[in-house]
């Protein structure tokens, strides 16, 4: 695992955007996995300055998004699928119809799920994935005691994680309890993995990813077992980890 510590969130919005704007440029076709919440947000924001730079292309990028909210119409106000839009999709060149999130209002969503799944693997699997991490140790919406062999599943959403993400919302029984997230084994089939974390909210969570054990109870602790994966960390949540690393 390459481990790189960045002084603050600019610094790893920048780090990350090196790290990945060649790959995207130069792979014809790639599958890139994304991740909503604060933490890409810089990273976004420096891929589309690129690509109003001409210095980056989406043309022939297919994505997939790794979870949604359950119970949310993609038009509602804090769906992923509203997220992506405005923190991306709306300002790069990628065409509309190369872009997969799960669909939150699906009228069969263990269905949609095993269909997810099914397409991510028809076409290849992941080529990048980007990841943030919950400040419980959740990837994607793998919550703590998510079995490692679970695919694109519906979750109950931590009790923590709602807390958390009701800042979005203007309350906390608006937050939905129930989310669709690929699992712990389909973020596993990503042939590059790139971890985000900003601040000491996170420093807790990347210790136990990077030093406890691997198991279920810390989500992210199962990075540890895939032969390519990059964090890229700031000073803030890197707290607990430096000196040590
Ligand atoms: C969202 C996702 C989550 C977030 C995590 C951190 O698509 O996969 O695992 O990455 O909850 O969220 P932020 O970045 O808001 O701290």
């Amino acid at each position: 695992m390459k481990f790189y510590i960045e002084k603050d969130y600019k610094g790893m919005s920048r780090k990350a955007a090196d790290l990945t704007a060649d790959k995207i440029n130069q792979k014809k076709g790639m599958i890139l996995g994304l991740a909503t919440g604060s933490t890409p947000i810089g990273l976004y924001q420096k891929w589309i300055e690129k690509c109003k730079k001409g210095e980056l292309s989406f043309r022939d990028v297919k994505t997939f998004n790794l979870d949604e909210y359950l119970g949310l119409p993609k038009e509602h106000s804090q769906s992923y699928w509203t997220f992506m839009q405005e923190q991306l999709f709306q300002h790069i060149d990628i065409d509309p119809t190369n872009v997969r999130i799960p669909c939150g209002d699906h009228e069969d969503p263990e269905e949609h799920c095993k269909e997810y799944e099914r397409e991510l693997d028809a076409c290849g699997g992941v080529d990048l994935q980007i990841l943030g991490i919950g400040r419980n140790g959740h990837i994607g919406f793998n919550e703590p005691g998510e079995s490692f062999e679970n695919e694109t599943h519906v979750v109950r959403l931590a009790e923590d994680t709602r807390v958390v993400n009701s800042r979005f919302f203007d309350d906390l029984s608006e937050v939905p309890t129930h989310a669709i997230t690929m699992g712990l084994k389909s973020i596993m089939k990503a042939k590059e993995i790139i971890l985000l974390a900003s601040g000491d909210e996170k420093s807790e969570a990347i210790y136990r990813t990077l030093f406890g054990e691997i198991d279920s109870d810390t989500p992210a602790s199962i990075l540890r077992l895939h032969p390519n994966v990059s964090m890229i960390v700031d000073e803030g949540a890197a707290a607990k980890v430096k000196g040590q690393i």
